[in-house]
């Protein structure tokens, strides 16, 4: 191990250690949700399952709850529902990620765990950071055990890319179809458009130059962590494309993250952009496909640059940010449903069931609570804090007092809402309406340690479901 690979583990650790005892307390913190054990998360990276566990890599800064230097953490399961902290895979050591480890995905075959990731690197300078000033590189490591991971190989680096370009490339997400490795990277045009470049390759090393992915018309002028991938025969993109002018129903948060369908020879269609959720907090999302078949996504409960929009108080803990839960992914129609991995069923415990126009407390704050047949307009409250409404063709989340520490309203447009799905786990809100063809995620900030939720409207059923530790 380097000199400094072993000075920044050494340090991460102790962090780790103080915040653990730090932390214990802390009323904020998720029972089933990825968190960072300690400092900042944000990306999901190199999802995958491999000898039959899943793997969530994040993007990491244990060092300042604000963010900083970006490492890659890393938690395995057996289920989706009870995550086990591996410890730091990768950090900044190498001249070609010195100044971050930034986001990738993880390929699997002939028992190896690849990872693909973008090396970023800063210059010290008078420079626009844009054009100049900065690298990225595209890194290839791998393991045999999804714990070490060998050398780092830098397989391209700005001088590969097409001509066009300004040196915001990265967040490479790999694949294989028919044969072949696929490569996309999210980037930035030097006219100011996001697009996805996409590779091909025969042995995952040399990458060939394929074509470029991206509106006619500008949609934003970056598009970061692009994914390719098919469901029931659907080619579905997702991007993240940052410079969006905020709508009164689309792209109120300071960068977006949705989809576009993409239909053989044809362009992709800005008109049919669609957002993967509505809610206040949700940005960076990543799929894998599991061994059952399943596309499931799991995506950051937050979004960079929030300063001067809300905040997240668990920094004055020491800490900030989660992953949302799995999500497997089904097609219907032109939408992408997104509904919570089935094995979140393993940890229902008692049911309780909430009857309309009651205030009942919930001696939880982990909680799946399913409202069916619902008929008109409706209101739900958790707390007294958090409201979800639905009128006229609207379904709005608004908060009210500080629990929502500065998050205000956030509307999407629904024709009709038949059903709910709130998922609870202290300081989150993930709500799906008509089984996924909506969702809004949120972070929240209760401070009364009992939970009380009432809804107001006409459903056939509503049991809430208390969720075990
Ligand atoms: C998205 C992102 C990625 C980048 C990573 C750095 O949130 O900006 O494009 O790789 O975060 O942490």
């Amino acid at each position: 191990m380097n000199v400094m690979k072993a000075t920044l583990l050494k340090e991460i650790e102790e962090l780790e250690a103080e915040g653990k005892e730090a932390l214990k307390e802390d009323q904020w913190r998720m029972e089933y949700h990825v968190m960072p054990p300690v400092g900042w998360l944000n990306d999901p990276n190199g999802l995958c399952q491999y000898q039959g566990e899943y793997y969530a890599f994040f993007q990491y800064s244990p060092f300042h709850p604000e963010g900083g230097l970006k490492v890659w953490g890393e938690y395995i399961s057996k289920d989706l529902v009870h995550w086990e902290y591996a410890g730091v895979p990768l950090v900044a050591d190498s001249p070609y990620d010195c100044h971050g480890a930034y986001s990738g995905s993880a390929f699997t075959e002939d028992g190896m765990l690849e990872l693909f990731y973008t090396g970023n690197i800063k210059y010290e300078g008078d420079y626009d950071y844009v054009n100049t000033g900065r690298e990225s590189n595209t890194i290839y490591t791998a393991s045999k055990d999804g714990r070490k991971f060998g050398e780092k190989e830098c397989l391209m680096s700005l001088k590969d890319y097409p001509k066009g370009y300004t040196a915001h490339i990265r967040d490479p997400k790999v694949w294989k179809e028919k044969g072949r490795y696929y490569m996309v990277l999210g980037g930035r045009k030097a006219n100011d458009q996001g697009a996805v470049i996409l590779y091909a390759s025969d042995d995952k090393k040399a990458w060939r130059f394929q074509e470029e992915i991206t509106t006619r018309e500008p949609f934003g002028y970056m598009w970061e962590c692009p994914d390719l991938f098919e469901i029931e025969g659907e080619k579905i993109l997702s991007v993240c494309p940052q410079g969006l002018r905020p709508e009164k129903f689309r792209f109120q948060n300071v960068y977006q993250s949705g989809y576009f369908l993409l239909e053989d020879g044809k362009e992709c269609e800005q008109k049919e952009f669609q957002e993967w959720d509505m809610g206040f907090d949700f940005y960076a999302p990543q799929t894998f496909l599991d061994s059952r078949g399943r596309r499931i996504l799991m995506a950051w409960a937050g979004l960079p640059d929030l300063e001067g929009h809300y905040h997240n108080p668990t920094v004055e803990m020491g800490w900030q940010h989660s992953l949302s839960f799995p999500r497997e992914l089904s097609v219907q129609g032109k939408r992408v449903l997104q509904w919570p991995v089935q094995e979140i069923e393993s940890i229902r415990r008692a049911s309780v069931r909430i009857e309309a126009e009651q205030e009942i407390p919930i001696e939880s704050r982990s909680f799946d609570w399913e409202i069916e047949g619902m008929q008109g307009e409706f209101s739900i409250l958790v707390d007294a804090a958090c409201r979800l409404t639905w009128k006229d063709g609207v379904a709005s989340l608004a908060f009210e007092g500080d629990a929502g520490q500065g998050r205000g309203c956030r509307k999407a447009r629904i024709n009709q809402v038949r059903d709910i799905r709130i998922l609870a786990d202290h300081s989150i809100l993930e709500i799906f309406l008509n089984k996924g063809e909506c969702v809004f995620t949120t972070r929240f900030y209760p401070k009364e340690r009992e939970c009380k939720v009432k809804y107001q409207g006409k459903a056939e059923k509503s049991n809430l479901w208390i969720l075990k530790k």
